[in-house]
């Protein structure tokens, strides 16, 4: 597996292999790898005769008082994962490579990005989509993958995508579990052995929201949510699974179905996402 620092050499390796003829997958990724990311390295490399994953902690989506210092950099460990899972490449740039001086351009997918976590991350989703489209264009790949475990992330891309006609398929992947059912994250590592313990009743209060046929279906999940210790809630919302818009109230059960129950929650020193679908 190759080691790539700049995106001149990514470009250069990426169109040789479509001179070739070859299929190129391709996902991104801020490090910290875990199942969640391998299974996505796993299915592009099911579906591509070329993968490369990208390893960029993108300082653009972080906020001032966020964790981008502290976001775990475990590069050695990340490679060898990427390899195991099959992938040619890892792309690993610098800021300055990616963010050269003067950078004055973003990508703004507007009104989904103000919604849900982008109602408490400002700037957060331009900051992604910005990274996402730059990566895009240096890798020019056949497809993309990207978790449902960042189900708002996910609408966005496939937004933009949509929106400026990118030449590439968005693939969305579904969420990968602890067996305790803890939706596996990168910032799982922030949670104390306590907090660890407690942090499955976010997905089990998201699955029991998805079952349930109460029709305050939203505020019993809060209620759930809020007797885990410590936890503190963000957002819940029932959402249509495009749009994000919130579903109007009270609905039968059968009308709700296909909807996204999504959550953001924090315990501690993390905040935790997760979403489930209403079947
Ligand atoms: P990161 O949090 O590293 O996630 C990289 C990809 O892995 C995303 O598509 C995310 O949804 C997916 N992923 C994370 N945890 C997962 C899980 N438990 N199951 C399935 N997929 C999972 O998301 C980002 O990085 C960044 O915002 C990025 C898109 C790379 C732009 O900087």
């Amino acid at each position: 597996m190759k080691i790539i620092k700049t995106p001149t050499a990514m470009s250069d390796l990426a169109s040789s292999w479509r001179r070739r003829g070859l299929t190129i997958g391709f996902v991104p990724t801020m490090g910290a790898l875990h199942q969640g990311h391998a299974s996505l390295i796993r299915r592009a490399r099911a579906e591509n005769d070329r993968v490369t994953a990208s390893v960029f902690v993108n300082p653009a989506q972080f906020g001032p008082k966020e964790d981008f210092l502290r976001y775990p950099r475990p590069f050695a460990a990340d490679c060898a994962l990427a390899a195991q899972e099959g992938a040619d490449a890892v792309f690993h740039p610098e800021p300055a490579d990616v963010y050269p001086r003067g950078s004055s351009t973003f990508v703004e997918v507007a009104g989904l990005s103000g919604l849900l976590c982008g109602a408490f991350r400002p700037g957060h989703f331009r900051g992604v989509a910005t990274v996402v489209l730059k990566l895009l264009n240096i890798v020019q790949p056949d497809r993309a993958y990207f978790g449902e475990k960042d189900y708002q992330q996910l609408v966005v891309i496939k937004s933009m995508a949509r929106d400026l006609a990118l030449p590439v398929r968005v693939v969305g992947c579904p969420t990968v579990r602890e067996s305790d059912g803890l939706a596996m994250s990168s910032r799982n590592a922030y949670l104390s052995p306590a907090q660890r313990l407690w942090a499955p009743r976010l997905h089990e209060a998201l699955a029991w929201g998805a079952r349930s046929s109460r029709v305050s279906l939203v505020a019993a999940v809060r209620k759930r949510i809020l007797g885990i210790p410590g936890a503190s809630i963000d957002y819940v919302s029932l959402v249509d699974p495009d749009t994000l818009a919130p579903a109007p109230a009270p609905k039968a059960q059968a009308v709700r179905r296909g909807l996204r129950l999504l959550a953001a929650v924090r315990i501690g020193r993390a905040r935790l996402i997760d979403n489930v679908i209403v079947s």
